[in-house]
């Protein structure tokens, strides 16, 4: 009698341990089905009228979803008492679009208001932002909360800088449920997009000799040698298209043209180089583990049920 009782409590139980179970693609089918044009809309003009926001607004998915899962924390902004994430080493100077995520929120709280969370709306929007640059299209799980705190520390020690050798990456993805595959699918986001100069000067000159001897001239054009002359100056992550969401960021690799000192870790002789090559001969084998990392990504300790809270404006708690 009494293992009957039990077994009904331990599998709800179970459940409740895996708590991606708990999102799925129709969380606001029957409270907020216009979430998904409004979304789209708002994306698809900041992307027309500068191309370089499809980028920006995929890395903040990212940036949120690594520190402390993924529950909106970094768009909270810093106040007297409080800091956030916003100004932490990865976000500093460099983080941006969070005009275009304030404006999909004000619209989505005039159709409806209090039901959709800021962690919600960044993870339609980086999967609208990529099909529209011409990558894959997938159904985005919904369901998080908002964070009703941030943390700039986690931010600092979280996010894995692009000074990062293999070994740092994989762990550091391996620490929140990502494998190497993950790994090297999700770094094909840096098929669009841009870097300032003081994130790949030393990838260009100090580590020259990994790096196709034209390429590392023709980025030192605009990345003088110096540490603090042209820091912002940008170059794009690919050199062959970088506002097309394709996998012509593994050609580069294979190529020895990757940006970032990370970038080209996952193509240097380690056990990450076999999924480089399978994206670089494999379009469409790059955009289904993508998608499928996407999804993982996602995944990460989502705040459901009663945690956390649906944030009216994504800069500051209710
Ligand atoms: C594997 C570890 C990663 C490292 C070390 C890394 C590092 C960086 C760095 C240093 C930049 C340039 C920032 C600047 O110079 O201001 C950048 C840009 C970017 N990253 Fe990553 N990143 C990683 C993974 C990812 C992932 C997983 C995604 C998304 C799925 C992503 C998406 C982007 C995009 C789209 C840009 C361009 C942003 C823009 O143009 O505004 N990155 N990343
Ligand atoms: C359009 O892009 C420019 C930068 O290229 C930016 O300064 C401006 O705020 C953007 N306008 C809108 C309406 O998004
Ligand atoms: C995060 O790093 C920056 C330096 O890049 C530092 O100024 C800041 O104090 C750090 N934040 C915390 C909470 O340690």
């Amino acid at each position: 009698m009494a293992s009957v009782v039990a077994r009904p409590h331990w599998l709800v139980f179970f459940l409740l341990g895996i708590s991606s179970a708990q999102l799925s693609p129709d969380f606001y089918s029957q409270t907020c089905p216009q979430v998904f044009p409004v979304v789209k809309w708002i994306v698809y003009s900041a992307i027309v009228n500068e191309t370089r926001m499809g980028a920006s607004l995929l890395r903040l998915f990212f940036h949120d979803c690594f520190v402390n899962g993924c529950d909106g924390s970094l768009f909270l902004d810093d106040t007297p008492t409080f800091t956030g994430e916003k100004r932490a080493t990865p976000n500093l100077n460099s983080a941006r679009g969070f005009e275009v995520i304030d404006e999909i929120k004000s619209n989505i709280e005039m159709v409806c208001p209090g039901v959709v969370s800021c962690a919600d709306i960044i993870a339609i929007v980086a999967r609208d932002a990529v099909t529209i640059l011409g990558g894959p299209d997938w159904n985005v799980k919904l369901g998080r909360r908002d964070s009703r705190t941030a943390s700039q520390l986690a931010a600092n020690n979280s996010i894995p800088p692009p000074t990062s050798d293999l070994d740092f990456l994989v762990s550091n993805f391996n620490s929140v449920g990502l494998s190497i595959k993950d790994l090297v699918a999700l770094s094909g986001a840096h098929t669009i997009g841009q870097a300032r100069c003081t994130n790949f000067r030393d990838r260009i000159y100090t580590e020259r000799d990994n790096s196709e001897p034209m390429f590392a001239q023709v980025r030192a054009t605009n990345c003088p040698r110096d540490t603090g002359s042209g820091d912002n100056n940008l170059a794009p992550l690919d050199l062959q298209s970088p506002t097309t969401f394709d996998n012509n960021y593994f050609t580069n690799l294979v190529n020895r043209r990757g940006l970032l000192h990370s970038d080209q870790q996952i193509y240097n002789g380690g056990p990450t180089d076999q999924f480089v090559r399978e994206y670089y001969n494999d379009p469409r084998s790059f955009a289904s583990d993508f998608v499928e990392a996407m999804i993982k990504m996602g995944d990460i300790r989502p705040l459901i049920g009663s945690s956390g809270e649906i944030r009216r404006n994504c800069r500051k708690i209710n």
